[in-house]
């Protein structure tokens, strides 16, 4: 086992500084810029928040995993559904299937040095399962509250792993990553089970998270950070005036069994692609 695969399995997390340059950033920003433009704000009123309860995930989430599609920061909408920002600042995120749906995230997704970065850590063959480009816009961008991504994306008998590239610098200024180092030993708390065209938690462990054990993962621009599916992470609202955009990639092995009853479900003619 090399050093990097060593402080992954111990630590539940690994940074890969700069792994891309400032070119390849500004490409996927000037990319994820153009959707917003071409976006029509009257497709959707959908609003992702994680401060909001679950029950408030629609169709048109729960049937984005193959789709490109658009959701709103919660505070950019009034209580009537109209825009109280201009589109371009009112996005949270795009999700789930940039990586199958257009070009450039297509590219990007594959990156040679992302294959290699999954190769080092003992990864094969694997499976694109979501992706999804952040904004987290200066002064609105939401809040992420502490969760485990294998609350959302249950696969067996390994964690998806999550790749988070930072687009812009990331700061506890702006709202950078936070983790609990070795937290993924911990059990997981809850599952996001879909039903149909609804969902619903369930609650599997009400063990308090350490949180006194946090830490920041400030990363500069073109960085990965590695996350265990079941490492603890959140982080705060960006309340600065500075960008902190970010692109992430959940994977699994092609051996590992992805639950039937996850909400992001692809359809049979449709289903998830190489990385
Ligand atoms: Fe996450």
């Amino acid at each position: 086992m090399n050093s990097q695969q060593a402080f992954f399995e111990e630590h539940g997390y690994v940074i890969v500084e700069k792994l891309f340059s400032d070119a390849e950033c500004s490409e996927l920003a000037g990319a994820a810029s153009k959707l917003v433009n071409d976006f029509d704000p009257n497709e959707t009123r959908s609003i992702f928040s994680t401060t909001e309860p679950d029950g408030k995930r629609d169709a048109y989430f729960l049937d984005s995993g193959d789709k490109i599609r658009f959701f709103w920061e919660k505070d950019a909408l009034a209580d009537d559904g109209s825009l109280l920002l201009p589109k371009e600042r009112a996005i949270n995120k795009i999700g789930h299937a940039l990586h199958d749906r257009h070009p450039t995230f297509a590219q990007f997704s594959r990156h040679p040095q992302l294959k290699e970065l999954a190769a080092q850590l003992g990864l094969k063959d694997l499976l694109l399962l979501q992706s999804m480009y952040i904004f987290k816009h200066p002064e609105i961008g939401g809040k992420v509250v502490w969760h485990q991504d294998q609350t959302y994306l249950f696969t067996s008998p390994n964690p998806a792993i999550g790749l988070w590239i930072a687009i812009d610098d990331a700061t506890v200024e702006n709202g950078c990553l936070w983790a609990i180092p070795k937290g993924h030993k911990e059990p997981l708390r809850s599952r996001f089970i879909r039903e149909g065209l609804k969902q619903r938690t369930e609650v599997l462990n009400e063990s308090p998270w350490n949180i006194q054990a946090k830490i920041p993962l400030e990363v500069p621009r073109g960085s990965v950070i590695v996350l265990h599916g079941l490492l603890p992470h959140m982080s705060e609202a960006n309340l600065s005036k500075k960008p902190r955009q970010a692109y992430t990639l959940h994977l699994m092995q092609k051996d590992w069994h992805y639950a039937k009853d996850n909400w992001l479900q692809r359809p049979e003619d449709n289903p998830f692609t190489n990385f």
